[in-house]
């Protein structure tokens, strides 16, 4: 059984008197904290704050940063390492959104130089993942993420012990544009990750692994998309900035598998 893990990204939003308000606000019944991961990705500007504020007064309410640089120190302006993100206790990191790869040009090779450090240094790395619509279009979208999974992710199937790292499937296309994939399409992707991650790192590891989600997810799409097989949770742009919206979408009714 893969714990379902409900993620928000913040990207740059948020500061320290909307952060309040937001944890104050953010409501989950103890039934559904019990039995699921939920976890906000807030700008590095938020990671003290939140780690001290949401400790104290909702603690179920985990929080991640969006990026990292693979290197543990240098000159590097404006980059943040894993040991200053530790300094925060931060959990988790996400590495590889889309909107990285695309305005920073990161490729997979430092994508997976970002997940090799996060797991060094004991911090759970979400890596992302996801083909734009021209790929798709294209016909391309198996080979492009296909192509990620193994490049950013399996590239250190000899390394590192990965059965902890969690892998989300966001599409380019449904990102911000209100066109979510239908959670036909979502979990055709996700079980096709989970197939390139058996091949790569054996079937029992991947069997473990959390896939999520991401793209245009809300409150009325979460409980159908939760019910797919292969989905193991989300992560979640625009909807995740409201309290009212996220607490519906980490309490989404779940429906058997
Ligand atoms: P939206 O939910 O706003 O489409 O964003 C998805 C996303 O990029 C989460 O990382």
């Amino acid at each position: 059984m893969r714990r379902p893990f409900i993620a928000g990204n913040w990207k740059m939003h948020g500061d320290r008197k909307s952060a309040k308000q937001y944890i104050d606000e953010f409501s989950v019944p103890k039934t559904a904290v019990a039995k699921r991961d939920i976890v906000i990705g807030v700008p590095f500007t938020l990671l003290q704050y939140w780690g001290a504020y949401a400790t104290r007064v909702k603690p179920y309410l985990q929080w991640a940063a969006e990026d990292v640089h693979w290197e543990p120190k240098g000159a590097f302006t404006g980059d943040v390492s894993v040991s200053m993100l530790k300094d925060f206790k931060t959990p988790y990191c996400i590495v590889g959104h889309s909107e990285r790869r695309e305005y920073h040009k990161e490729s997979n090779k430092q994508v997976n130089a970002k997940m090799n450090a996060l797991l060094e240094g004991g911090i759970i790395p979400i890596v992302c993942v996801g083909e734009t619509l021209k790929e798709r279009e294209a016909g391309k979208k198996e080979a492009v993420v296909g192509s990620q999974v193994r490049g950013s992710i399996i590239a250190s199937a000899k390394s590192l012990d990965l059965s902890k790292i969690v892998v989300a499937y966001e599409p380019v296309w449904a990102i911000g544009t209100g066109k979510t994939a239908t959670s036909a399409q979502a979990q055709e992707m996700c079980k096709f990750i989970r197939k390139e991650l058996a091949a790569g790192l054996g079937k029992q590891i991947a069997d473990g692994i959390r896939i999520l989600y991401g793209g245009s997810v809300k409150p009325d799409n979460i409980d159908e998309l939760m019910a797919q097989a292969d989905i193991d949770g989300v992560l979640v742009g625009g909807a995740s900035l409201k309290a009212k919206d996220f607490s519906r979408i980490a309490n989404y009714k779940e429906k058997k598998k």
